[in-house]
């Protein structure tokens, strides 16, 4: 029988108030050759608590939890479980499938969602390819690639990326990974006062021999986050020894361990650059509203034609945005004819004492407009990306 997956060395924490679920979960569990249910491989709990303390310490878990009865609660347990044990799989139950429902529990942390009344099959299939998820601990497709651009400089591509990363960082708990791709005098680690361990020419040139343990402790830590960078190299001659497999290996590492990796582009369009633009899911095209921006932004849609991205992949987001200007946001729009994604306030002051005193806006204000618009603007990338995963998921279009 197809079910009779061996799934012997997972145990299965089941957290739901209703005995009824947990009675139909077991009886399912059952079908499954092999699976014993001693105190090891399965543990059940009416108390929320002591089901998030339990699976915190246990090894090699599938949990199961309901969410519909107290969401907040749960939510909660989830982003617990997750923080503290990022390999433990999370399973939200629950009777209502909106998508904003879904959205919300795989934000919190949770890797699934099966809706009530729980069916055999989508249960028994759910496990089976979870257990074969963690057997393989490469997470394919759960890391996103942002990376910020514009061929015009001086345009907000570093604040940008910065900052995002900060507020990802902050909105996930979960690994950022910020590569600053302007490899002749990058200035990401001046925007956040960093001074880095390990610069992007001694990764690149070791990147050959790391695995994902040793290339983490050559990048460097933003304060107590999640947040991690690599910078630009000191010595400008060594940057040009960077190659593009170097870059992508790079990438293609980080992706294993991260959640997100953002990536401030910069202005130069050279092999490396397009390696980056094309492993992105999403590419900002930052532009600002006055006449030559504009141009350099149509011709920007024209090269990514050219390089065959989809519509979808390009947002386009206006910085240093000022409401009622002559120029609105929709001429933009009709010029370049594609709609306008985002919307960065003009906010001088707060940017310019964030950038001198190497901190994110945030740390200067965060109730001014900027802080509060990147941290909205790092909320909405992040649904929309989840979103776009849950409808590859589960064929939803
Ligand atoms: N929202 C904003 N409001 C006001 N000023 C801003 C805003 N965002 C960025 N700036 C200003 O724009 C300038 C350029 O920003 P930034 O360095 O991020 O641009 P860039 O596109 O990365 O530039 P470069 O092409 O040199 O790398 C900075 O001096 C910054 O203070
Ligand atoms: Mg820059």
């Amino acid at each position: 029988m197809d079910e009779a997956e061996n799934i012997t060395n997972i145990s299965i924490i089941v957290i739901d108030r209703e005995e009824n679920t947990r009675n139909i979960i077991k009886n399912y569990l059952s079908e499954i050759e092999g699976f014993d249910f001693s105190s090891e491989t399965f543990s059940e709990f009416y108390d929320f608590e002591l089901g998030c303390d339990y699976a915190i310490n246990s090894q090699n878990a599938i949990v199961l939890i309901d969410i519909s009865e107290n969401p907040e609660k749960a939510l909660k347990v989830i982003k617990t479980i997750k923080e503290q044990k990022k390999d433990i799989a999370i399973i939200a139950l629950s009777n209502k499938a909106s998508t904003d429902t879904i959205i919300k529990a795989m934000r919190a942390g949770a890797k699934e969602f099966i809706t009530k009344p729980i069916i055999k099959t989508d249960f028994l299939e759910i496990i089976k390819n979870l257990r074969k998820e963690m057997k393989n601990t490469e997470q394919k497709d759960s890391c996103k690639i942002i990376s910020t651009f514009s061929n015009k400089g001086g345009i907000g591509k570093t604040s940008i990326a910065v900052n995002l990363a900060v507020e990802l960082a902050e909105l996930s708990k979960e690994k950022v990974a910020l590569i600053d791709l302007n490899l002749q005098l990058g200035d990401v680690s001046t925007f956040l006062d960093m001074t880095p361990n390990f610069s992007m020419d001694y990764i690149a040139s070791n990147i050959h021999n790391f695995d994902e343990t040793e290339l983490l402790k050559t990048l460097t830590r933003y304060k107590n986050t999640s947040l991690y960078v690599i910078a630009d190299p000191l010595n400008i001659a060594k940057s040009k020894e960077i190659t593009s497999d170097q870059i992508k290996l790079l990438i293609n590492i980080l992706k294993k361990s991260f959640s997100y990796i953002v990536i401030d582009i910069g202005t130069n369009i050279d092999s490396k650059t397009v390696m980056a633009l094309d492993m992105s899911d999403l590419i900002l095209l930052i532009a600002i509203v006055n006449l030559p921006a504009i141009r350099s932004t149509q011709r920007c849609i024209e090269l990514f034609k050219r390089l065959g991205y989809s519509k979808d992949k390009i947002k386009l987001v206006l910085n240093r945005y000022i409401e009622n200007e002559d120029i609105k946001a929709t001429d933009i729009e009709e010029v370049v004819k594609q709609k306008v994604y985002w919307k960065i306030p003009n906010n001088y002051l707060t940017m310019m004492s964030a950038i001198n005193k190497g901190v994110p806006v945030n740390q200067i204000n965060r109730d001014s407009n900027l802080a509060q618009n990147y941290m909205e603007f790092a909320s909405k990338i992040s649904d929309y990306l989840i979103t776009k995963q849950l409808e590859k998921d589960y064929d939803l279009n």
